[in-house]
């Protein structure tokens, strides 16, 4: 492991307002999105997409990071050439979700264990040689009745932690990704609690697996009530107690926090980090910025369609949002952006 390296990549992946962009759905969950939208769910259709978010024009100005699934890593453009070669020739870093995805824990009605630790480390050294310099592993913790049990954290804490120690060995530098769900009728309040006990249990894992915390980036969620509950947060709320929940969990060694946007709009999302900016901006003792998959992609995939002839106006689409992230990091962004 060299930490020197570790610590250059994860300040690329963290430099001025950028931020990354997911585009690791896995099959099943990108055909779901596909579905959604009547665009048939296919390798070349797969392909057809990632291509088109690969090849926006100047896009690297505002995304320092894209984060690819395993198909895509390997996949080839229409020309012959590599997706991934679009992604770098534009100075974006690639990464990959190394996870292969949350299953029904065993004896846990409700609750999900993320798996994928076996043979992680020579998959890891497979996506080193292909160009990966970061991975992502994302372990989901719902709010229900009597949910999360203090079993499915302490688990999904410890998976994530051993997943960031081999990664750092390899030379990758770990996204480390505990999402509190949306979804459910909780309230702010309980979102915060939530998210503070796992975040805590998850740097106290992250301790004991000796992963050296300036070379990796935590990806957690904004506190936000859940959807189904009735009283809707302001933006200034959410941005306060997100900041908060922060500070009080996450050491100030850690490299970078990015955020997942979890189903927000792509505005919700910009203007509530947006928001952490203008308030709190002063405060915080690492970068800030997004890592958000739907919240960058859902407006460019409608316009798209499936449909070669919408193209242009779908990457138009892209950039705009990842430019309205991009302000929003700075505490610039703008409701007026979006009619611009
Ligand atoms: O793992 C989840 C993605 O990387 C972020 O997706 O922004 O749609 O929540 P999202």
């Amino acid at each position: 492991m060299n930490n020197a390296e570790l610590i250059k990549i994860t300040a690329a992946m963290m430099a001025g307002s950028k931020g990354l962009l997911a585009m690791d759905e896995s099959n099943g969950t990108c055909n779901k999105r596909f579905a959604a939208l009547g665009i048939p769910q296919t390798e070349v259709a797969r392909r057809d997409w990632r291509e088109l978010i690969a090849t926006t024009p100047g896009l690297g100005k505002y995304i320092s990071g894209a984060i690819l699934y395993d198909e895509t890593i390997h996949q080839k453009r229409k020309d012959g050439t590599l997706i991934i070669s679009a992604i770098i020739n534009d100075d974006i870093i690639p990464g990959i979700k190394v996870d292969t995805g949350a299953k029904a824990m065993a004896g846990f009605p409700g609750e999900k264990i993320t798996e994928g630790l076996d043979g992680l480390r020579e998959r890891l050294a497979h996506y080193y040689k292909v160009g990966a310099r970061f991975a992502k592993w994302r372990a989901v913790i719902a709010i229900g009745n009597g949910i999360p049990s203090i079993a499915c954290i302490d688990a999904n804490a410890n998976a994530l932690a051993r997943y960031a120690a081999l990664c750092q060995e390899a030379g990758i530098v770990p996204i480390v990704e505990p999402e509190v769900l949306m979804e459910g009728n909780h309230c702010l309040k309980l979102c915060f609690d939530v998210t503070e006990k796992v975040l805590k249990i998850v740097f106290n894992q992250l301790y004991q697996q000796r992963v050296m915390l300036e070379g990796m980036i935590l990806k957690p969620n904004m506190i936000i009530p859940g959807l189904q509950y009735a009283e809707q947060a302001t933006v200034d709320e959410v941005a306060d107690a997100t900041v908060q929940c922060l500070l009080q969990s996450v050491p100030a060694a850690v490299g970078g926090i990015a955020f997942l946007s979890g189903g927000q709009s792509g505005e919700m999302a910009s203007a509530h980090l947006n928001a952490m900016h203008v308030l709190h901006g002063a405060k915080l003792p690492w970068p800030l910025t997004f890592s958000f998959a739907r919240a960058i992609q859902q407006p460019a995939m409608s316009i798209w369609g499936g449909d070669e002839n919408n193209k242009h106006a779908a990457q138009q689409a892209l950039y705009h949002r990842a430019k309205c992230d991009d302000a929003a990091r700075r505490g610039e962004y703008d409701a007026a952006m979006e009619e611009a």
